[in-house]
């Protein structure tokens, strides 16, 4: 597979043409960004762990059923996957309340959720990614309300999947960010899982001591970044 031109570049990762219209290479810089780019860094070592602990979990969903954008690893920094059309829609589900839900409606950070909470937000960095609710999405034609029912599906049956996953690692999956969109070559076809799935992306709190293992941590500058993302992977089994 050859690398070709750059044709995005983004927050944290860089994604390449290659030979073939249908795939693309995504490159996982070193980079970290939090509140929508104001604040930025590099971390040694984060684009290798977040590619390789993004292949894990976009194999284990397959093996559940889901269908996702990936293809295979290409290197420590590199995955392929195939060339998407995104739904300008991230779909957020909380299973812990944290974050953006704590502030909004004042409850505090930790309390656990009956059952899990499902929020849409609107993907733009110049709005701060506003919540929205599904007429939004529907009424704007962000997507169908067909892809907006499914979305909310899919989002709930990765809970399903990855939550047990990070429980057996002593891990709260607390709450995470995924997004839909079609592969450019089946403008008809399924819904695919696509971006990642890393701790930039959700919230992973150590079941015995409470402590954060993901992006919150360089958010609220609580030091060891890369070394709790590496636990992570070592939880998850994932050789680094
Ligand atoms: P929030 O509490 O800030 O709304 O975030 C909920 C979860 O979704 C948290 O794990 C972080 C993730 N997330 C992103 O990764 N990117 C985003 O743009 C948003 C809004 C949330
Ligand atoms: N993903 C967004 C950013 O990189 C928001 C955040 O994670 O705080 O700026």
């Amino acid at each position: 597979m050859m690398k070709g031109k750059e044709l995005y570049r983004g927050k944290a990762k860089t994604v390449y043409a290659t030979d073939d219209p249908n795939w693309v290479i995504m490159h996982y810089r070193d980079d970290v960004s939090a509140f929508d780019g104001a604040k930025l860094a590099q971390l040694e070592k984060k684009g290798e762990t977040n590619n390789k602990i993004n292949a894990f979990i976009m194999g284990r969903l397959e093996e559940a059923g889901i269908k996702t954008h990936f293809g295979k690893l290409l290197n420590e920094r590199e995955s392929l996957v195939r060339a998407m059309k995104m739904l300008p829609v991230e779909c957020v589900v909380r299973n812990i309340c944290a974050g953006s839900m704590s502030k909004r409606l004042g409850i505090e950070e930790g309390t656990r959720l009956p059952s899990p909470v499902f929020e849409y937000f609107y993907k733009s960095d110049a709005l701060h990614d506003p919540m929205v609710n599904d007429d939004h999405i529907r009424v704007l034609g962000w997507a169908s309300e067909d892809d907006i029912q499914r979305m909310r599906i899919l989002t709930r049956r990765v809970n399903k999947i990855l939550q047990p996953l990070f429980a057996n690692t002593g891990i709260d999956l607390v709450d995470y960010k995924i997004e839909f969109g079609r592969a450019v070559d089946e403008p008809e076809g399924p819904l695919l899982l696509g971006d990642e799935f890393t701790p930039d992306g959700c919230r992973l709190w150590d079941t015995q001591t409470g402590e954060k293992m993901d992006k919150d941590r360089f958010r609220r500058d609580l030091g060891n970044v890369i070394e709790y993302y590496r636990e992570v992977a070592k939880r998850l089994g994932v050789p680094l």
